[in-house]
């Protein structure tokens, strides 16, 4: 059998980057590691407990005594957050505004960084994020930076909401998704850039299938 392979995919906001990553995970039989949820995670439990988001130190120690949990169900990742489903909790707008600024922080990202390496480690692993071609996976065989236009980008959260019965104005979501690739793009630890390596990847015209078959032909490539 052919040895698997790390597959690092980043990118900005609402890009699309997880669902196709899930659909490139499961043709290859790899495990699939969102980490946007995780920062997700820890910045809902930091909500919850009052700290205050912009002291590096408060959000380094809140996550040193928490635990986060990925598992993989029929119905996609499952989030635990000190063994508590919050699968749904991470995804709501007061999370969304309030993940860049914990994000930011050094000793979140030093520790999010480990976790994030030994889940990987050693297995056919499909990560995405913004640092995973940069930090996290360096080595990954096959990196990929995907992205859209802010316009078509809002549109697609747009759509995804309305299933899911969340009605934010089309005008809110462009300004929430542009002002969080302002703050992940600019902060000084691990911003939102393209690894050198990584293959750029414009999602604008193409359907989710055919930036999977796009990703899936690329790590074929690498797997022969
Ligand atoms: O991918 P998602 O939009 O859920 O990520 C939420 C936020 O988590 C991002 O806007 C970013 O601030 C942070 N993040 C990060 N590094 C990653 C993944 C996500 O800083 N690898």
């Amino acid at each position: 059998m052919t040895k698997p392979i790390q597959i690092a995919i980043d990118g900005p906001a609402a890009a699309g980057k997880s669902t196709i990553a899930k659909i490139v995970a499961e043709q290859l039989g790899y495990i699939y590691i969102d980490t946007g949820a995780m920062y997700r995670a820890i910045t809902l439990k930091a909500l919850d407990e009052g700290i205050n988001m912009a002291s590096n130190e408060e959000a380094g120690a809140l996550l040193m005594e928490t635990e986060i949990d990925l598992q993989p169900s029929e119905n996609g990742q499952l989030v635990f957050l000190d063994k508590k489903d919050v699968t749904e909790d991470i995804r709501s707008q007061n999370v969304t505004k309030a993940v860049s600024e914990m994000a930011a922080h050094e000793l979140v990202r030093l520790r999010m960084v480990e976790l994030q390496q030994q889940l990987a480690d050693g297995r056919g692993v499909v990560m995405d994020g913004r640092d995973i071609g940069t930090h996290v996976l360096p080595n990954a065989a096959l990196k990929v930076f995907m992205s859209a236009s802010v316009e078509e980008r809002a549109r697609r959260r747009f759509v995804e909401n309305k299933k899911r019965n969340i009605e934010t104005p089309l005008e809110e979501l462009q300004e929430e998704i542009a002002k969080r690739d302002k703050m992940d793009s600019e902060r000084e630890v691990a911003p939102l850039k393209k690894a050198d390596d990584a293959i750029f990847i414009d999602t604008t015209p193409l359907t989710i299938r055919q930036a999977a078959d796009e990703i899936l032909r690329l790590a074929k490539e690498r797997l022969s």
